[in-house]
């Protein structure tokens, strides 16, 4: 099995530029140096409220950026539109809640099923790959692969990120991810998978070989910040010298 690429979610820079509503920092530059840095794909959400990336960012960020788009969206018809409109490499359909702080688990996949198998056909048509954000669940892969027919699955890892951040035992987990990422490796699902990755969850994910990509967003933005702090001082300091 190849390297897991990585996929890099950016959102979060749209969190700290729209909390002064500046126009820095710039989601478009983020998405650029990540791919000038290695990453495989960039992520980014386009929320119904707008609450960090907006059209415009999407618009920009999807006319300049070389490497694959992933877009990921609530299954309503204004997500369809715009998503056929700029027909992304990848399309991963999260649930949303508008209260929410963040996708807080994966997809209900009995909760308007013609409405979501009519929405991933026309995607699909479009020319996107799709992706459907799930929990490990055996049952909602065959759903996925055999009723939705997705070209790709996300495998939901809060649980057991939640789990390794506080010390508790998450082999059980860790089994049931491994066992659903062999399992939709087999049946010919592209594995996907993210939510709450540090380093540590990360690297313990890795060994399960069956695991294509990684999309990785809070944690890895807000450890930029320490990383590149010193630069920054140091700069700051020798412009004012
Ligand atoms: N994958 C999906 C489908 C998500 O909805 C999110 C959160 O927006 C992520 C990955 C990234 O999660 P985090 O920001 O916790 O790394």
């Amino acid at each position: 099995m190849t390297k897991i690429r990585l996929g890099v979610n950016i959102d979060h820079v749209a969190t700290v530029r729209n909390a002064r509503g500046e126009n820095y920092p710039s989601p478009v530059r983020a998405a650029l140096f990540a791919q000038n840095y290695g990453a495989h794909s960039v992520t980014i959400h386009l929320r119904e409220d707008r609450r960090h990336i907006n059209d415009a960012d999407l618009k920009i960020i999807k006319s300049k950026l070389k490497i694959p788009l992933n877009l990921e969206i609530a299954a309503t018809n204004e997500m369809l539109k715009i998503a056929l409109k700029y027909k992304p490499t990848y399309i991963c359909i999260v649930p949303e809640k508008r209260k929410e702080v963040t996708t807080e688990g994966g997809l209900n996949l009995n909760y308007n099923k013609t409405f979501l198998k009519k929405l991933i056909k026309k995607l699909k048509n479009n020319g996107s790959r799709v992706s459907l954000f799930i929990e490990p669940k055996i049952k909602d892969i065959k759903l996925a692969k055999f009723f939705f027919e997705s070209d790709c699955i996300e495998i939901h890892t809060g649980k057991i990120c939640n789990l390794i951040n506080s010390k508790k035992n998450y082999k059980a987990e860790f089994q049931k991810i491994n066992k659903c990422s062999k399992y939709a490796n087999e049946i010919g699902l592209e594995v996907h998978a993210g939510h709450g990755l540090n380093f540590l969850s990360s690297k313990i994910l890795s060994k399960i070989k069956y695991i294509q990509e990684f999309n990785i967003g809070h944690f890895l933005v807000g450890e930029s910040i320490f990383l590149g702090l010193k630069k920054t001082i140091k700069k700051f300091k020798t412009l004012i010298k």
